[in-house]
């Protein structure tokens, strides 16, 4: 049902960058309701992790947004349910390295197995798949970017959930720098961290925001992504 929903908001999406510009409400529509809808994407990284990242589904799921989970090879075993509820729920699944390891200044060879380790397996939880990847740290060198066959993913909001783990720091961080079309990075590790993103959901939804996972976020902007490019936001 929810992904009928989703499918309708695409469509709808599409149709509203199609004529952009044109798009207006009837004079008598509230004036509080914003004429273009707003699209932004909730990533997490590190997870997953049953005590955090289970609340942080129940949350997204009561709230019908959804959000883009790059997982760490490491954490997959035991949390195999975790992964296909993010699946089935509508949430976008990704590649962070089997052991968080720094890509930059790591043999390609190297880089390629952590990044394959992982891929392997969410294929044997989730099926086959385009598992997009998010280096540790945002980094990747251009030699090993030519070798991947799936987009990349930065941020263009990056509140450092890890570093202050304080819930109203956090979301202070988030309101004051995100916009429409902006890819937020959370860590959903941190109880801090999955409070502030529900906060958030809450206060953007009501200003008239859609939480979209980051492929929707792209093709939403008529971005078709590319193997080995690292998008950094929704726009084009
Ligand atoms: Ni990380």
């Amino acid at each position: 049902m929810r992904k009928r929903l989703l499918l309708c908001l695409l469509a709808a999406g599409v149709l509203l960058l199609g004529r952009a510009g044109k798009t207006s409400l009837p004079a008598s529509g509230p004036a509080e309701i914003p004429s273009e809808n707003r699209y932004v994407a909730l990533t997490f990284d590190d997870g997953p992790r049953r005590s955090t990242t289970e609340k942080l589904l129940d949350g997204l799921l009561e709230r019908g947004a959804s959000a883009t989970f790059f997982v760490v090879g490491e954490e997959l075993a035991g949390n195999e349910d975790l992964v296909e509820r993010m699946k089935n729920e509508g949430h976008q699944i990704g590649n962070h390295t089997w052991s968080h390891v720094r890509l930059t200044g790591t043999p390609n060879e190297t880089a390629l197995e952590e990044l394959g380790r992982t891929d392997e397996a969410l294929r044997d939880i989730l099926g086959d798949g385009d598992y997009w990847i998010r280096p540790p740290y945002g980094m990747v060198e251009e030699e090993l970017e030519s070798l991947l066959q799936v987009p990349l993913v930065k941020w263009s909001v990056d509140p450092k959930d890890w570093e202050s783990r304080d819930t109203k720091k956090v979301v202070e961080a988030i309101r004051e720098n995100v916009g429409h079309n902006a890819i937020i990075l959370l860590h959903d590790i941190y109880p801090t961290s999955v409070e502030a993103a529900l906060q958030m959901v809450d206060a953007l939804q009501a200003e008239g925001y859609w939480f979209v996972t980051v492929e929707e976020l792209l093709l939403l902007n008529g971005v078709t992504p590319q193997p080995g490019v690292m998008y950094r936001s929704g726009n084009p």
